[in-house]
């Protein structure tokens, strides 16, 4: 697989120089040169998860890694079902959250450690990831343990669930965990400036996990095969699919889902009130506000990471932006569509009710819609229980890790601070 950088066409890079080394030169974003059509779609369909996930990446990847070695990476990776749930006769939700750590991210989070372990060359590295909730789980139960990687993650004090903190602050260990004074946005600005900090990337082997890593990019596109394999044959031409979307990995994802083949009618990009992409879409200025907190904080982005990836993957395949449709939901809005969701019978979380209603609004009468939930319901349980006036069950995972002590340490938003505590 060859890619090549946004920022500065020139640079390019196999798979796995830019699994290791995350982001290019100028934080360029890495993106595929060649997005090629699978050649039979329609019986990839009618595969299991973990064989069609291997032709798919293989398909993306190329011959750099062996088929066996792929699939052996993809068996340890894939370890849990994406079920699409019925909600109405025309609407499916996308459970991406029975993984280790009860959220999509586990999917990505998992193949690149997998990608890590099998492509790395010798010495020490260490992963450094800013986190808006859920992927700081994922990357630190991914890594957790494994020899000579080391784990760092960032995020916004206060600003995530108690319960999505204590996932991945209590594990100790290869894992070091920083609150950090200041919003998302903060946490992202750290990584790009440790990134550009020629002494400690040498000196750790920085490498970042976070979404720009095209691995993880690459495993999410195997769930959205998933979704539409689990429609009934007759519904599989029809689907528009609704992301619930911050950072914009995600989307970037089904974009190249449908890139290769898979048929998908229209995205319906759904944001909470940091709705910087949305705004875009429709104004044609891109004009981010500050960052507000919401109910559905993992979202809570108002400069999205993969958005040039979107772009050039629009200006590639010659698609217009307009084709991608969009919305926001404010968090009165989203409190109410949380509650007839569950009227209808399906207990969601407010990012999935974002995405959920805003497929409503946008899916026409032939189609099928299909949103995806992303995090487990009991993530976010102290606004669910209150919004739903239930008491949402905590699964296993996370009642262990309720009862731990967080290990976590403050900093300030100062990048020379952060570089300090990471060399030394
Ligand atoms: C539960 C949940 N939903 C949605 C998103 C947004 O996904 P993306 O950043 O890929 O747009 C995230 C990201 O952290 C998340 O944790």
């Amino acid at each position: 697989m060859k890619l090549y950088n946004i920022k500065d066409n020139a640079e390019t890079i196999n798979f796995a120089g830019a699994v290791k080394q995350g982001l290019g030169r100028g934080q360029g974003l890495f993106f595929p040169e060649q997005l090629s059509p699978l050649a039979n779609v329609d019986a990839l369909l009618e595969q299991p998860l973990v064989p069609r996930s291997v032709a798919i990446l293989q398909h993306l990847i190329g011959d750099e890694i062996p088929q066996d070695t792929l699939t052996a990476m993809v068996e340890q990776a894939f370890t849990f079902p994406a079920p699409l749930v019925k909600v109405d006769d025309h609407t499916y939700a996308l459970e991406l959250f029975h993984g280790p750590t009860l959220a999509f991210k586990d999917f990505g989070g998992r193949f690149m450690a997998q990608c890590l372990a099998t492509l790395r060359s010798d010495g020490k590295i260490t992963i450094l990831t800013a986190t808006s909730g859920d992927t700081g789980a994922a990357v630190a139960h991914a890594f957790y343990g494994l020899p000579n990687i080391d784990v760092v993650i960032l995020y916004p004090e206060g600003k995530i669930s108690p319960l999505q903190e204590k996932l991945f602050t209590t594990l100790g260990g290869n894992i070091r965990t920083f609150a950090v004074q200041g919003d998302f946005d903060a946490c992202q600005a750290l990584v790009k400036q440790a990134f550009d900090d020629e002494e400690l990337k040498a000196a750790v082997g920085l490498n970042s996990a976070n979404s720009i890593n095209i691995s993880r990019l690459l495993a999410q596109v195997c769930y959205y095969f998933e979704a539409v394999a689990e429609l009934p044959a007759e519904q599989r031409h029809k689907a528009v699919i609704s992301v619930p979307s911050g950072n914009f990995g995600n989307l970037t994802a089904g974009l190249i889902a449908k890139a290769i083949g898979l048929p998908v009618k229209r995205f319906v990009a759904a944001t909470n009130a940091n709705d910087t992409v949305p705004r875009y879409l429709q104004s044609g200025d891109w004009a981010p506000n500050a960052t507000v907190a919401t109910l559905s904080n993992a979202m809570d982005v108002s400069r999205p990471n993969n958005w040039p990836r979107v772009e050039e993957l629009c200006r590639v395949k010659g698609w217009e932006l307009s084709d991608i449709a969009s919305g926001m939901l404010n968090d009165e809005q989203t409190e109410d569509a949380l509650k007839r969701l569950f009227a209808q019978g399906y207990l969601c979380e407010p990012h999935g009710a974002i995405a959920w209603d805003l497929l409503n609004k946008e899916r026409g009468k032939d189609e099928v819609g299909i949103f995806l939930c992303t995090a487990h319901p009991a993530k976010f349980k102290e606004s669910v229980d209150r919004i739903l006036e239930q008491d949402v069950e905590l699964p296993g995972p996370l009642a262990k890790h309720n009862a731990m002590e967080s290990l976590s340490e403050t900093i300030a938003a100062d990048f020379a601070v952060l570089k300090a505590k990471m060399m030394g």
